[in-house]
């Protein structure tokens, strides 16, 4: 599809909290760009019951027959991370192009499968990671690339959520073979995904994790120390044991601190950029704080979606550097696991962990 101007065909599969919480408002927020043709989900009448609540005209309980008769041109794909490989790869062998909720997959090796049914020119898969696109983070990435701030030196990456015995009651939750991991794959993915989206190539992750509180298989909380190709090294933290919660990311250049305080979406104001001694009375603006103001968001991510599937161009958070982030995970398990430092690239397909992010065959998805 390469007409800009043309309305885009959209599937919602798995009508689940997500979908409606987050993707149909950033849908509906695209106004007459997007149309919703049909929603999928393996419970029909919750199906149905999305449908009949937005107004969309076809409710299907099986993937298949939905591609063959409401032919999208988007699947959205919202299904819990068991089910995200078997729906993309449906969607991309039918040519429809894919925008699948994180964690992208549960393993290196379901990614690595899942990318062999893309195309040149399209269909892409690319995955949610609405942190990336809010304009401080662009601002940020831009000024990290020209130097502007100086090289990043000191960082810090915290996902301090709380999520309680019921939370972890919905069974995908907490175990390795339907959840893939516990909050460094489920809830600190996104904080670190913006890390090593802005600070680039790392080059070793120690890291240790524990169960401390959770009846749960996976960990409930992990630490780890990484280090960069500019030289940066990054204090992380992913808990889901914090009642005070927040997420934080900070970096240190030589000119500022540069500051992000939010919880689970930020628009300008969660920023703070304070200079350097010796730029005391330098504004957050002379520090290259954008002027623009978008938040952090689904639509902000779907906006750029649109236009390169329009375009028929490679997405952003598709291909490498939508794996970047889950590569970086399975080295930070491997780490944990072994009590070594892993660098990048260890994790090849001769590796326990490219196969599950517990490092045990028994938890791969076959
Ligand atoms: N980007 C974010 O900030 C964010 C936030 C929360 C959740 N998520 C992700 O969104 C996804 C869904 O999470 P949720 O909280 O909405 O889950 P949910 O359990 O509320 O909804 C999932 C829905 O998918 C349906 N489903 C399961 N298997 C299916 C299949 N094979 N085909 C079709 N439908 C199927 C279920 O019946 C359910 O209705 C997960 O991957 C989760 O990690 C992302």
């Amino acid at each position: 599809m390469t007409d800009p101007d043309r309305t885009v065909g959209v599937a919602i599969i798995g009508a689940g909290s997500i979908a409606d919480g987050s993707h149909l408002p950033a849908i509906r927020d695209q106004g007459a760009e997007i149309q919703v043709l049909a929603v999928v989900d393996v419970d029909l009448e919750r199906a149905r019951s999305f449908a009949e609540r937005w107004q969309i005209p076809a409710a299907y309980g099986d993937i298949d027959q939905m591609l063959r008769e409401a032919a999208p041109d988007l699947a959205i794909i919202c299904t819990p991370p068991i089910a995200h490989r078997d729906a993309v790869v449906a969607c991309l062998d039918a040519g429809v192009w894919v925008w699948c909720e994180k964690p992208p997959t549960l393993s290196l090796a379901e990614y690595d499968e899942i990318a062999a049914h893309e195309a040149e020119g399209g269909p892409y898969v690319s995955y949610v990671f609405q942190h990336r696109f809010g304009s401080g983070a662009r601002a940020l990435r831009e000024h990290i690339r020209t130097g502007r701030l100086g090289n990043p030196l000191v960082g810090i990456c915290h996902t301090l959520w709380y999520r309680d015995d019921r939370y972890y009651r919905v069974p995908w939750r907490g175990r390795w073979s339907t959840e893939g991991g516990g909050p460094t794959m489920g809830h600190g993915i996104h904080q670190m995904d913006l890390m090593l989206s802005l600070l680039g190539e790392w080059t070793e992750v120690r890291a240790a994790s524990g169960t401390l509180a959770r009846g749960i298989e996976t960990e409930d909380v992990s630490m780890a120390i990484v280090r960069f190709a500019s030289g940066a090294m990054v204090s992380m933290v992913n808990s889901v044991l914090s009642p005070r919660e927040t997420s934080y990311l900070r970096f240190d250049f030589p000119e500022a601190t540069v500051e992000l305080t939010h919880l689970y979406g930020y628009d300008n104001a969660n920023w703070r950029w304070t200079p350097a001694p010796h730029r005391a009375d330098d504004t957050p603006a002379d520090l290259g704080a954008p002027e623009d103001n978008e938040a952090s968001s689904h639509a902000a991510q779907l906006r750029y979606l649109l236009d390169d599937l329009r375009r028929g161009r490679r997405p952003e958070a598709s291909g490498d550097d939508g794996r970047r982030v889950l590569a970086f995970i399975a080295a930070l398990y491997a780490s944990a696991a072994t009590g070594l430092p892993v660098t990048p690239g260890q994790i090849t397909p001769d590796d326990p962990f490219y196969h599950s992010m517990s490092g045990h065959k028994e938890n791969a998805h076959a």
